[in-house]
């Protein structure tokens, strides 16, 4: 059969871990996520993060400020394109981002995903209209609510949003949200709990670098 798909295709990202691309086809734009050019040692560990990633993006199905889950075939993952900034160019200065931004992690946290890398500019994204969305969900938690330690963690993505409002809306930080600001969870039990200091050890000793993007201030 005579096959009519056309593709343009820009790179945005290339690491040990694989491609990032952003993908038009037949005029719609995509973002794909490509472990086949993973180096081989990193394959398995890419594979299991990616797939970690469609499992929360299936789970999120519907919710305005999160791609689209569209293929995950082991290999290469696709969801859908959001037009925007990421946070550090985007540089949210309005109230409403933050308003918005808190109902979107709260509608994660109903649906018992935890996003896990909120410290990151990049992945928050300053949408066209000024909303907040949300990408890369490659570490984080999608075994549903369980108890305390969903929580502490929940309350984790929490903080770091705050850290962001702090950086660009500092003057709109409620009495609350300065409380839960000056009290991090005790960081042996966090990352006990996430596995995050296995991850950042791979990142350092193997990787050779903490993966920032590039750009971007991460806020611990
Ligand atoms: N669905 C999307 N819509 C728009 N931009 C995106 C989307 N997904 C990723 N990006 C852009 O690509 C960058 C890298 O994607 P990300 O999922 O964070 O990859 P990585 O896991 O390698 O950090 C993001 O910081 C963002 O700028
Ligand atoms: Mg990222």
């Amino acid at each position: 059969m005579h096959d009519t798909t056309s593709e343009t295709v820009t790179l945005l990202k290339a690491d040990e871990l694989g491609r990032i691309e952003r993908v038009e086809r037949n005029g719609v734009l995509l973002i794909r996520r490509d472990i086949d050019s993973a180096r081989w040692w990193a394959r398995g560990f890419a594979r299991r993060a990616a797939a970690r990633e469609a499992r929360a993006l299936a789970r999120l199905d519907g919710i305005d400020g999160v791609p689209r889950l569209l293929a995950w075939n082991g290999r290469v993952l696709e969801r859908s394109y959001m037009a925007g900034e990421p946070m550090q160019v985007g540089k949210p200065l309005d109230p409403a981002y933050y308003r918005d931004a808190l109902r979107l992690l709260a509608r994660l946290h109903r649906r018992g995903i935890v996003h896990n890398d909120l410290a990151k500019e990049p992945n928050w994204l300053v949408r066209e209209d000024g909303s907040p969305a949300l990408v890369d969900f490659q570490i984080a938690w999608t075994r549903g609510r369980r108890g305390n330690l969903f929580r502490l963690l929940a309350r984790e993505d929490l903080r770091h949003l705050l850290k962001h409002k702090r950086t660009y809306a500092p003057d709109r930080l409620s009495t609350r949200q300065r409380a839960i600001l000056s009290t991090p969870a005790p960081h042996s039990r966090l990352w006990r709990a996430t596995g995050k200091r296995l991850y950042k050890l791979i990142a350092r000793r193997i990787f050779g670098y903490w993966d920032n993007e590039g750009q971007g201030r991460i806020r611990r």
